[in-house]
């Protein structure tokens, strides 16, 4: 059992640069699953890092918490330009899995950003809101077999080719595309996942970065040669290829450990530590490690 000192210890690491961003991942997610006012203080305290990695992680596991305590620092950090926009992203789009009406202004005021992976985040969200505000019901849709919190319901059940047109439409809203995409994640299947993969090519570089996640989450072997091709793209937005090597790293075949050891050096400090942090997981799922998320174990083990 934890008690309130083990937060504080496992929130010390969080913001201590002084450690790994490895172990600091280990004991972020060990917040997140303990929950409560404590453990969003820690995780809060954080968004002064220099990771945006990090810092990206801290505002995605405040969504996932679905804690309306986290709402005042996710505000803060999406109207802080300082902020990577790769942070911003994703506390604006925390505050719609939060899914809190008091935010709707605030969102529709960022949906004009000049950052457009920003202003494409607070719409997506506005829109998420709007449809559950309207009683939003899934019908005919496939269920979520994942645990996350999305930034878009599924779209009700198509067939893979109809999906895929949905997918690839840019006359469409990226909600309804999002909506598409999460249908096809839920599918699964081999055609689901090479229809995704397409994805790839749109010219949205959130869409593309939220391709990258949900075939992180399928884990299928599909979809390895496009995630490659898009991390090994130079002039790919980091944002994107970031994903994609998580995405490879959860996927955990031989070859992704291969292509991740390759780019754990790479210019862009987002897609090196994202590769660090997956061979870490990576590391975890092939040993006889009890947990990912070790923070206390680890607090444990030191005393
Ligand atoms: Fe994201
Ligand atoms: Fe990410």
């Amino acid at each position: 059992m934890f008690d309130g000192k083990d937060v504080t210890a496992v929130g010390q690491i969080l913001v201590n640069s002084k450690h790994d961003l490895t172990t600091r991942f280990r004991a972020l997610f060990t917040l997140r699953n303990l929950g409560g006012p404590e453990a969003i203080n820690w995780i809060s305290r954080t968004f002064e890092d220099e990771s945006a990695l990090l810092k990206h992680e801290l505002a995605y596991c405040l969504g996932q918490m679905q804690d309306e305590r986290a709402i005042p620092v996710l505000e803060t950090v999406l109207k802080d330009t300082s902020q990577e926009p790769m942070v911003r992203h994703e506390a604006g789009e925390a505050l719609g899995a939060i899914g809190n009406l008091k935010v709707l202004d605030l969102l529709k005021q960022y949906s004009e950003d000049p950052v457009i992976e920003v202003a494409e985040t607070c719409q997506l969200a506005v829109r998420l809101l709007e449809w559950q505000q309207g009683g939003g019901r899934e019908e005919g849709a496939d269920g979520n077999p994942y645990s996350s919190v999305d930034p878009a319901p599924p779209a009700p059940r198509k067939s893979v080719p109809e999906l895929r047109v949905q997918l690839l439409d840019e006359s469409l809203s990226l909600f309804e595309r999002y909506r598409a995409m999460f249908a096809l994640r839920n599918l699964g299947t081999e055609e689901a996942v090479l229809a995704l993969g397409d994805g790839l090519q749109c010219s949205s570089a959130l869409f593309r970065h939220e391709i990258g996640y949900v075939l992180g989450q399928i884990q299928h072997e599909a979809s390895i040669p496009q995630l490659q091709a898009a991390l090994e793209k130079e002039d790919e937005s980091a944002m994107v290829r970031h994903e994609c090597a998580e995405a490879l790293g959860s996927i955990g075949k031989d070859a992704c450990l291969e292509i991740l050891q390759r780019y754990r050096e790479d210019q862009e400090r987002v897609v090196k530590e994202s590769c660090v942090v997956a061979l870490d997981m990576l590391e975890y799922e092939n040993s006889s490690q009890f947990q990912y998320a070790d923070g206390l174990l680890r607090l444990q083990g030191e005393t």
